[in-house]
């Protein structure tokens, strides 16, 4: 159904570029100060080796005639280029080079694929200078970002020939061990946050409960993890009469699948748990809404794609930590047997709920998750859950909302998020906000009033995680893209994979 299979070629070449044979070869030049007497200044590469200086008289006419000044991702190609093997020398802007960070160079890697690929280039090269693998990580992931397309059920029978499919990164004179390790890690994180998109891009009639069930089955097999899956009769006999009742109005059953990974050495007794929400359709059910748009709902999974994808470069990158994945799965639907405004429903955790909107259902299904981890030992706990539209008017499309009942969890993973290149921020939770949640009926309505709509949701969530340390992340505003980037493909992200990866490697060394 997906194609988890799709894993790319990525070199390290640490001798001189001269006899490197590719489809092109690509150099970052900064941009620089136009009065600046040397010319060479005009274009100091990332990596100027002598083969490529060699180049800099192209490079400072190019600059000279105004064509080409260095600007972040400013393109200019020079064929058969003397000198060099390969077929083409590309020179991307790296713009200011004080300003330059891990971001700038994942995103000039998908800059290059995505503008190089509809021109015959299959076969990338890209040089850097020696000393920096995170930026050797960031390269490898913005090209396999970047080469991921929404084009799976496109029957275009050119589809497969318009592709980079190999990446090299030329680093003359590096450490080659250190700079395969970068690569390969970039490699492994970027096809899990490609998993993750290609899971969403799957549409709700081929992506059902039951389908996702068994891609995470899938996933957990190819790493070595375990996979267990609760089906609605087991669900039926622990009593998640929330998740249950959202579940209800579909013909497809749901599903809570449960992924596990264990470290061959621990050292200490934490155990993370990943939590996603996995609406495969959201039509609203009964509260319907809107058909303007509502095709988009099928991206209601980002979070569970988001925790199979991290799941699967958790099994491969092995960090020190046990960390289980939990996927609440449903289909939202309107029928004859659909929840109803007003049914009062009785969570897992034995507080009773009055669903005072079937819309927002997904704070119902986590809820029931989010117990089950803690029943099941959970120290910490992460969800990340495309939970409410509020999120896009407080962020925009821009930035993870995050809100958590532990700063001390919260600083970790807003580090581990920086340091994997996602943007969160963390939004308030403050005791007063709670008092938006009062039911007449139940101990909790599933909604608040019109104020605050990501606070609230994530108030009822932590009515469930509570006392263990969690962190909510609402994904709907960044977990799909409407309009593409020149890095990226429209359509599913894959946010939050990287982040999560990043905590869990990073969980022993700082706590
Ligand atoms: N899946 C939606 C949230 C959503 C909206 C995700 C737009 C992506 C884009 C969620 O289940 C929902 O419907 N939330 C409601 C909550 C409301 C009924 C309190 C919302 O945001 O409107
Ligand atoms: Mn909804
Ligand atoms: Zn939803």
């Amino acid at each position: 159904m997906h194609q988890t299979g799709r894993i790319m070629q990525v070199q390290i070449e640490t001798s001189s570029v001269e006899h490197l044979t590719a489809d092109a070869l690509a150099v970052i030049c900064f941009e620089t100060e136009k009065e600046s007497g040397d010319p060479r200044a005009a274009v100091s590469a990332v990596h100027v080796d002598p083969e490529i200086a060699q180049q800099s008289g192209w490079l400072a006419e190019l600059r000279e005639s105004g064509e080409f000044a260095g600007k972040l991702y400013e393109m200019a190609t020079r064929h058969r280029p003397e000198g060099l093997a390969v077929k083409q020398l590309v020179v991307i802007g790296g713009g200011k080079k004080e300003k330059f960070s891990a971001t700038e160079m994942r995103r000039i890697g998908g800059v290059l694929v995505r503008a190089l690929k509809p021109k015959g280039v299959r076969d990338l090269a890209l040089a850097l200078e020696p000393g920096h693998s995170e930026y050797v990580m960031a390269g490898v992931e913005g090209m396999i970002l970047g080469a991921w397309e929404a084009d799976k059920y496109k029957s275009d029978p050119q589809k497969n020939e318009k592709r980079v499919d190999s990446f090299r990164i030329a680093v003359p004179g590096g450490d080659e061990k250190s700079l395969q390790e970068a690569a390969e890690r970039g490699r492994i994180v970027a096809e899990a946050q490609n998993l993750a998109r290609d899971l969403v891009n799957e549409p709700a009639n081929k992506l059902t409960p039951a389908a996702l069930a068994e891609a995470a089955k899938e996933v957990a097999s190819g790493v070595g993890m375990q996979c267990e899956v609760l089906d609605q009769a087991a669900m039926e006999k622990l009593g998640m009469g929330a998740l249950l009742g959202v579940a209800q109005g579909s013909e497809n059953p749901p599903y809570l699948i449960k992924m596990q990974y264990r470290p061959s050495v621990q050292r200490d007794g934490d155990h993370l748990a990943l939590v996603g929400k996995g609406v495969t359709f959201d039509t609203g059910g009964v509260s319907i809404k809107p058909s303007d748009g509502m095709e988009k709902m099928k991206y209601d999974m980002a979070g569970a794609a988001a925790v199979i994808g991290a799941m699967k470069a958790i099994g491969q990158l092995k960090p020190s930590i046990t960390v289980t994945g939990y996927i609440a799965t449903v289909e939202n639907m309107v029928s004859g047997n659909a929840q109803r405004p007003g049914d009062i429903v009785t969570t897992l955790s034995g507080k009773t709920v009055e669903v005072l909107n079937t819309d927002a259902e997904g704070r119902l299904i986590l809820a029931d998750a989010i117990t089950y981890a803690n029943r099941n030992g959970a120290t910490h706990i992460i969800d990340a859950a495309t939970l409410t539209g509020a999120i896009s008017i407080a962020l925009g499309h821009y930035y993870i909302g995050a809100f958590t009942n532990n700063d001390n969890l919260m600083d970790r993973f807003l580090r581990a998020s920086r340091a994997a290149g996602e943007k969160t921020w963390p939004m308030p939770m403050d005791e007063e906000y709670k008092e938006y949640l009062k039911s007449a009926f139940a101990d909790l309505p599933n909604i608040g009033g019109r104020y605050g709509g990501s606070i609230t949701a994530a108030w009822f969530l932590r009515e469930f995680a509570d006392p263990t340390p969690w962190v909510h992340l609402d994904i709907a505003g960044t977990a799909w893209l409407d309009d593409g980037k020149a890095w990226l493909s429209k359509g599913p992200t894959g946010v939050a994979v990287r982040s999560f990866v990043q905590a869990a490697l990073d969980w022993n060394r700082a706590s």
